[in-house]
Order: C-alpha cells, then structure tokens, then sequence
C-alpha cells in the first residue's frame, strides 16, 4: 500500500491541467451497453475506478481500449448481464449498468452495493423508478434480479435529486416502450454529459440540465462517441491547494459554469480569482484567509465532494466557520484525523465546527476515503514539518496522479512503498 510523504509550507506556484471528470466517465462507460458496436469516450481520466468499470464490463464480454485519453468500448460480444459483488463492493458506482442492462437486455443481475466508508448508500429510488417502468425486481442472496419483456415509459418523481437514481433511469427509458417523465431529476453536469451522450446515440431526451427530464423512447440506439467534461470536484481541489498554501495556481480546462459555488466561497475566504477564456486562475499570495460558512447542496450548490476539502483550508483560517453536510449527514471521517494535524473542529450530527487555528503540524494520518484523503493532502501542503497520508489508494481511485500535479506547482509530496496500514 502506498502512503504519501509531505514536506509542508512550500507555494504553490503555476499551471496545470484538469484531467476528464472520474463521475461522468463511470456513468457514459455503461451507457455505451445501450448500443450495439464501438463507442468512443474522449477526456477519459485513468484512474483506479475507471479500471475497475473497465474490469466489470469486461466480465460482460465488452472489449476495451484505452489509448492516451480516448477509451473505446466494443459492446458487440456481450455475453454477461451481470455485476459481481467482488467488483461492486469496490465501487458502488457499478450500479450504473443495472438501466442499460435492463433496458436493451431485458435482464440484469447487480450485487447490492453495500455501505461505503461513511455509511450506508441506498438505491431504493434507482429500483422504485425501474418498477415503475414495469421490471420484475427480486432480491436474492445481496444480488438484484431485474427482468423485464421491455420497460415501459412511466412518471418517475425522485423525493431526493439522486445523481445515481438519475442516471440510471435516464439510460432505462431511452429504449423503453413511450414516455418516462423523470421529477425532481439531479442536473449535475456529469447527468448533462450523460445525456449529450444518449442524444448523439440516438435517444430523444428534453429538459436536459433542468430537473424536469422527458424521454420519448426508442428502439434502437447507435454507438457514438463524447467528450468527457472536466472533473470539477479534482479543479476544486487544486483551487484550494492553491489557496490552503497562499499561492498563484492556474488550472487549464476548469469549467467555471461547473465551480461558481466553490468560486465564490473561495472569494468570501478572501482569495482572488481571475477567470479567463479557458482557465480559472487563484491568487492566494498575501490571502489571510477568512473563516466561511459553507452547507452542501445539490448542484449548483457548494458540492458534498468538496465539504472535506473546504474543512481542511478553514481549519487554518481566521475565526470560525461551521460547514453543514446535507447530503451525506456522516460523512466526517478526515475530521479525526484533521485534528490529529492540530485542527480544531467539533462534529455535532451533520456540521462541523471548524475554529480556524495560527498552524497545522505535521503527523502520521489515514485516509479512509476518497475526499477525506484529499483533504489530508491539502491540509499536509500547509502544514509545518512532515505528513505522511496512508493508505493513498483512496485517492487513486479519484485523482489521476495528483502528486504529480501538486509536484509540477512545487509542492514536495513523495510516493513511497509502504507495509503500514
Ligand atoms: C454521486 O453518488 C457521486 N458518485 C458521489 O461522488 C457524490 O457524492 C454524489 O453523487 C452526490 O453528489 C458518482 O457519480 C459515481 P446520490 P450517488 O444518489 O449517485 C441518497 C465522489 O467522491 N439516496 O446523488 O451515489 C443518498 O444516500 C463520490 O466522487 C437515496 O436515499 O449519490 C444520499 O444521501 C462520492 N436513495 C443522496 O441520496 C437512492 O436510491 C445523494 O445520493 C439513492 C440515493
């Protein structure tokens, strides 16, 4: 297992890259199975769960191949209809080909997901909606059996804007038998690529990037090809590296239509941001970063994926700010090992009370899952002496070598072997 060694206080100082974002790819990767041929999924990020989805379709009979960024699925040889626990236990994200399957295949066997680091991750709304659509669904030994002659389109209202939920039935209805309205659907931008992806396909969606979905279904789609949007929960994380060190960092390929929450948050705190044709610049050099309240939201709103990170540049800020997680009530394990740093933060029920103190110091921590990880890294950036983050392949799951790109601006992160855990 790896485990990053941070010298902490250097700047930050420079440019880099966004890569593609790692929730979109896992939600266009299964939708190429609602077509029969080559799909081609440009910006693809390589990253472990991108790995892992290409493992799982692979066990289907989809061929893959990955080249640079461009990442082509082959569906013509699909011979299994089915997710493996071993492979959904990794990631909860395999869930996403339950709709395709269904929905071209007439069948589908999923492992439950499970739990994840933080708690338990539901998916009642993705089986109420494919019910809804006329599928059969048992449960059976932690897998579901869903089976249908061919889904009808149906009016689908989500009582939580769920990213999952969405996705999946947005990919079920493109071939059902009508109309599907989905309600109250999640508009984040990954739900927006999806659905550019679905209509170069072939499918008949309306309402797209509004919360109100209307799908008229087809009966067949065709293999296409999209370019992947930039990962606006990886950009924001290196905004705030940028700004936790006091630095000058511009990112190219950030989207700021997909950032203005955690912009403007960042504007609050005190930080300059300069944003320019195809990059966002943060201007952090003589920042004495102020204490701001954030609560998540769903998109537009500040994202649930970036609250571990934010916890971590108010904990060396000036006062007091309270962050409130309202999508993910227990999503707080980097706080116990923030505080291990000299943090100074009390977590009652879903907000954390982060009491900005003068220096962080640098010790042994563990990360524990993805976003808490990073934000264990941020806080190392600026901390005095030595951090060391075990248990780095959390992060891996999510960031394409992020301690090259922290590197590449001056940070001093090394990557070493280690048998602690
Ligand atoms: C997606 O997860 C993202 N993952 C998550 O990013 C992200 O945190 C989350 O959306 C919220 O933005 C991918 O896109 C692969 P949800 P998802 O369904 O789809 C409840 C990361 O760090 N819910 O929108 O699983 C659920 O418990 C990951 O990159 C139900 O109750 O999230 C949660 O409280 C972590 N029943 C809320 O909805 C359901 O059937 C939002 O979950 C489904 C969800």
């Amino acid at each position: 297992m790896d485990k990053f060694v941070i010298t902490g206080g250097k700047k930050l100082n420079g440019k880099v890259a966004v890569s593609g974002a790692k929730n979109a790819s896992l939600a266009l990767m299964p939708a190429a199975l609602l077509a029969r041929g080559k799909s081609r999924l440009y910006n693809t990020p390589r990253l472990n769960d991108v790995f892992t989805m290409i493992k799982l379709l692979s066990q289907m009979g989809i061929e893959s191949r990955f080249e640079d960024d461009q990442l082509e699925l082959n569906t013509v040889d699909i011979k299994y209809y089915e997710a493996p626990y071993e492979l959904v236990k990794k990631m909860r994200a395999s869930i996403y080909v339950l709709g395709p399957l269904l929905s071209r295949y007439g069948y589908a066997k999923v492992s439950l997901p499970g739990g994840c680091a933080w708690g338990p991750r539901p998916i009642n709304l993705h089986l109420m909606a494919l019910q809804k659509m006329g599928a059969q669904i048992e449960l059976e030994q932690g897998y579901i059996i869903a089976k249908t002659k061919r889904l009808n389109g149906a009016k689908i209202s989500f009582d939580i804007p769920s990213v999952g939920a969405t996705g999946n039935t947005l990919m079920a209805a493109t071939l059902a038998k009508g109309t599907t309205v989905i309600n109250n659907a999640a508009c984040e931008p990954e739900i927006t690529n999806l659905a550019n992806f679905l209509i170069k396909m072939g499918a008949k969606i309306f309402g797209v990037g509004t919360t109100i979905l209307e799908i008229e279904g087809v009966d067949e789609l065709s293999p296409s090809e999209i370019n992947t949007i930039s990962d606006r929960i990886e950009a924001g994380t290196l905004l705030i590296a940028a700004a936790i060190t006091k630095g000058l960092v511009e990112l190219v390929g950030a989207n700021e239509y997909h950032l203005y929450s955690v912009l403007s948050k960042l504007e609050e705190s005190g930080v300059k941001v300069i944003i320019n044709k195809d990059s966002i610049q943060v201007d952090a050099t003589d920042a004495e970063i102020k204490s701001v309240d954030v609560s998540t939201a769903v998109f537009p709103g500040f994202p649930t994926d970036m609250q571990a990170q934010w916890i971590a540049l108010m904990s060396l800020a000036n006062g007091t700010a309270n962050v409130t997680d309202t999508i993910y009530f227990d999503r707080f394990n980097h706080v116990p090992e923030l505080v291990r740093l000299g943090a100074n933060i009390v977590v009652n029920d879903n907000s954390a009370r982060v009491v900005g103190v003068k220096k962080l110091i640098g010790a042994k921590v563990m990360s524990t899952d993805l976003r808490a990880s990073a934000s264990l890294v941020l806080a190392g950036l600026a901390a005095e002496g030595i951090t060391e983050v075990l248990r780095v392949y959390h992060l891996d799951r999510g960031y394409q070598k992020i301690e090259e790109k922290l590197n590449s601006l001056g940070a001093d992160i090394q990557r070493v072997q280690s048998s602690e855990y």
